[in-house]
């Protein structure tokens, strides 16, 4: 993951949104946090980033990756049900996609946010026309105009989502204040930036 060209200017255009948006030294989850590397990134410009991964084996290479930060409690470990409180919540490349409804996410997010603070999660771009040359693609596409979502075929378990979908799932605790890109960039970007802020 550290090294995929085409990932790297997408994690980066996140990582510097999410670095503009939290305040000097606010507390941040990672949630899906894989191997740390953006939780690293995070504590490197001076928050403590808590981690929330459910995989073992991606905790394992965290620990290997974050060990001096996790020796320092700038990286800090959380499990289920979520504890810590923060002012943001990030989600990088499609940790949101691997949830079949969000309604009860963000019931639980809710309590871990600090109000006026936000979650800020990079999902998969049902929209994207590179996509169109596969047929799961097109099969799907009236259940992507008329519900807003769909099960990608594969034993993944991940799913597509229309923004709205996810920002209905999100309210009343959290509104929708950003959707990176829009319009035509909707039809060329693998992926997209939905940000939510606390109520
Ligand atoms: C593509 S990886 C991205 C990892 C990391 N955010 C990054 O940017 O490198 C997707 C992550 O979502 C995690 N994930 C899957 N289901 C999840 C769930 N229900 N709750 C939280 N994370 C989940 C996976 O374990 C995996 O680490």
């Amino acid at each position: 993951m550290l090294a995929s060209k085409r990932d790297q200017p997408v994690r980066e255009r996140f990582q510097k949104l999410v670095l503009t948006l939290l305040p000097k030294g606010a507390d941040v989850l990672d949630f899906g946090a894989g191997t740390g590397i953006d939780a690293k990134v995070y504590a490197g410009h001076g928050h403590r980033a808590f981690v929330y991964e459910p995989s073992d084996a991606m905790l394992g290479h965290l620990a290997v990756h974050c060990g001096e930060e996790i020796a320092r409690e700038s990286i800090i470990r959380v499990a289920l049900p979520l504890t810590c409180k923060v002012y943001a919540v990030t989600a990088n490349f499609a940790v949101l996609d691997h949830f079949s409804d969000h309604t009860a996410l963000f019931e639980e997010l809710s309590r871990v946010v600090d109000p006026g603070g936000f979650v800020l999660a990079n999902m998969v771009n049902p929209y994207c026309l590179v996509d169109a040359r596969y047929a799961w693609w097109r099969a799907n596409l009236m259940n992507l105009v008329r519900r807003g979502k769909y099960a990608v075929p594969s034993e993944s378990g991940v799913h597509r989502f229309a923004p709205r979908v996810v920002a209905r799932a999100a309210a009343p605790h959290f509104r929708m204040e950003r959707l990176i890109p829009r319009g035509p960039g909707l039809a060329i970007q693998p992926f997209m930036f939905l940000m939510f802020r606390r109520v």
